[in-house]
């Protein structure tokens, strides 16, 4: 399976991976398929995303693509970021294969769902 340049790069040297001890919102989603996992935690400031890290439990493309993600919703307001596609993110990272692709779900899904619980908290 042939990885992206960019790909291996944000597997090796993610960003913005950890935690975030007192995040306003945790969003969290599992791939059903493979059991792998991905965390994310977002600190909100007048509806923007001030700060975001995650952790994830999965393969290359998945830490991969929780990495890209976090670079791309920082500093977007909630609307914005609930744009974000895994089309998007597959984009950024200069394509993932067809097999992997499921794998960037998680951080589309993840994002929403701490999205989402931030706005319920509401
Ligand atoms: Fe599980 Fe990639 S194989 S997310």
């Amino acid at each position: 399976m042939q990885y992206s340049e960019k790909l291996m790069d944000h597997f090796k040297n993610p960003r913005n991976q950890g935690v975030i001890d007192d995040a306003d919102a945790i969003g969290e989603k599992g791939n059903m398929k493979c059991g792998d996992i991905m965390k994310v935690y977002l600190k909100i400031h007048d509806d923007m995303i001030q700060d975001i890290k995650f952790e994830t439990l999965g393969c290359a493309a998945a830490i991969a693509t929780s990495s890209m993600l976090t670079d791309l919703a920082k500093g977007k307001t909630l609307d914005e970021a609930l744009k974000i596609d895994k089309q998007d993110i597959v984009d950024e990272l200069g394509g993932v294969p067809a097999p992997k692709f499921h794998c960037s779900v998680l951080a589309e899904a993840a994002l929403k769902d701490a999205i989402e619980q931030y706005r319920a908290q509401k």
